[in-house]
This record gives C-alpha cells, structure tokens and sequence, in this order.
C-alpha cells in the first residue's frame, strides 16, 4: 500500500475514535444534570452558564453590578418604558409582580398607576438589589412597592393573589425555568396575566449579547408549555428592542 494511504487511513482512525469519545463525552456531560428537562454542554457562549433549555442556552443573571445600568438616564429614549408600562393597561387597585426587578425601575414607574390600593410585588434573588429597590422608592416617596426575597425556583408569592407578573429582561436569566413558570402560574387569578418583555432576536441590531435576548417563537413555545395552565393573549411590538408578549391564565 502506498505510503499516504497508509497516513490517510491512520488519519480517519484518529478522527472517527476522536469524534466518538466527543459524542460520548457530551452525552454523559448532558446525563450527569440532575433533571432531565435540561442539559449541559462544555461547549457554549461565554455569556451562558451552558445550562440548556427548550433549545436555548440559559444567560448569567445580571449581577448587582449592572444596577447603575439599568438606571441609566438614556434607558427611556432607548427602551420607551413609560410606552412599555402604558401597555400593560394597569388599573387601580391591581397587584401587580415584577420578577427580577432589580433596582426598581419598572416597579416605580408601575406604583403609582394602581394607586390608592394597588401593590407591586418586586421580587429579586439578590438581597443587594432589592436594598437598592427600598431606598430608591423612599427617595421617591413610593409607599405602595413591596420588596419580596424570590428563589432560583420559586417568586415567593402567595397563591391566586396577583393580577398581572410583568418580566423585563429576565425571564432568559432564570436558572430553573420551568419551575419558576409553574410557580408564576399558581401564584396568578384566574384571567391574570404574565407579560413576557424581551430583547427581540429576531432583530440583529438590537444591542445585546445573543444569550440576553429571545424570539417571540421561542417565549410562545415555552410559555405555552402543557401543565402551566397558560394560554396566548397577544404580542405587542411598539418597544424599539422588546418584543411584550402576553399570556393569560386560563379559567380552570
Ligand atoms: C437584567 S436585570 C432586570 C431588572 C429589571 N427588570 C429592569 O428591567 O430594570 C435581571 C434581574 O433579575 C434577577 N433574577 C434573576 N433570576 C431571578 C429569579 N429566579 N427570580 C427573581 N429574580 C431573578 C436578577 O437578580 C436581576 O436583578
């Protein structure tokens, strides 16, 4: 046998038994996670934890850190969240819950909207920013924002009491998706909703890392996963980079 058939034959070994101990690698990588809803894979995005969901890679959650960002004047012209919380068609007396409200933003400007009996129910896993949360509504004389210490897997809130959850750029964050949906959903009246409220993918010049961001399709597909209870609303794209999709809790 000529000399390079000798080398290329060798060379296709190499690759094929290389390629298995890949593949197997990867499958006990994906097996070792404790639930099998989700997987894990070595190779990811440097801003993913390489935890995987529904086909999507799950994003670090934004540390205390990022607070002053998300306070940015420029935040308004940029993301028109005053249109963002017009939206949301508020009324008096609603209870309303921000998951993952970091320093309060989107709860301040929800407060007085549901004034004089409403609540909001800001809830974050970050001690920090729910300290932030408190003192930026004292400075702003805001009595009706309630700060609740969420975990990785459950908001903490009471069940059937909440008339609307609204999600700003978090919902990718969560570590445990599927039971934080679940606990949203019980948390939720009946006729209550969730607002999904997203960096869209789909549009590639929106300015944010690919992890930190999701396509309507991909929200649709897992909100509306069997058992949660949830059913399509409506998607509403008047945000310059968010889509707002909505979901309803369907009468049981
Ligand atoms: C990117 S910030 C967005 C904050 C706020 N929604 C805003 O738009 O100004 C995401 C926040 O979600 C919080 N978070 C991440 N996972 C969470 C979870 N499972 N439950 C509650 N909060 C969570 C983080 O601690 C962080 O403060």
């Amino acid at each position: 046998m000529p000399f390079f058939r000798i080398v290329a034959a060798g060379l296709a070994v190499v690759l094929m038994l290389a390629s298995d101990s890949f593949a197997q690698k990867t499958a006990t990588a994906e097996k070792s996670d404790t639930d099998d809803r989700y997987s894990r894979r070595a190779n990811h995005d440097p801003n993913g934890i390489g935890k995987f969901y529904m086909g999507r890679e799950i994003a670090h959650v934004m540390g205390f850190a990022g607070a002053r960002w998300l306070e940015r004047t420029e935040r308004e012209e940029e993301e028109r969240l005053t249109l963002l919380v017009r939206s949301l068609k508020l009324k008096p007396g609603m209870i309303v819950a921000d998951i993952g409200a970091g320093s309060g933003v989107i709860s301040i400007l929800m407060a007085e909207q549901i004034l004089p009996d409403g609540k909001v129910m800001a809830v974050d896993i970050q001690q920090e920013m729910l300290d932030r949360l408190a003192d930026n509504c004292k400075k702003r004389g805001v009595t009706n924002v309630v700060p609740v210490k969420g975990k990785i897997k459950s908001p903490n809130l009471k069940t059937g009491t909440v008339d609307l959850i609204i999600l700003v750029d978090v919902y990718h964050e969560f570590e445990f998706p599927y039971e934080m949906k679940q606990e949203m959903s019980k948390s939720l009246k009946p006729g209550g909703r969730i607002a999904w409220v997203e960096y869209r993918k789909e549009d590639r010049t929106v300015p944010i890392k690919l992890v930190h961001k999701m396509s309507e399709a991909q929200v649709k597909r897992e909100a509306s996963q069997e058992g949660l209870g949830l059913k399509f609303v409506e998607t509403i794209d008047v945000l310059p980079r968010q889509h707002i999709v909505i979901f309803e809790k369907a009468n049981e």
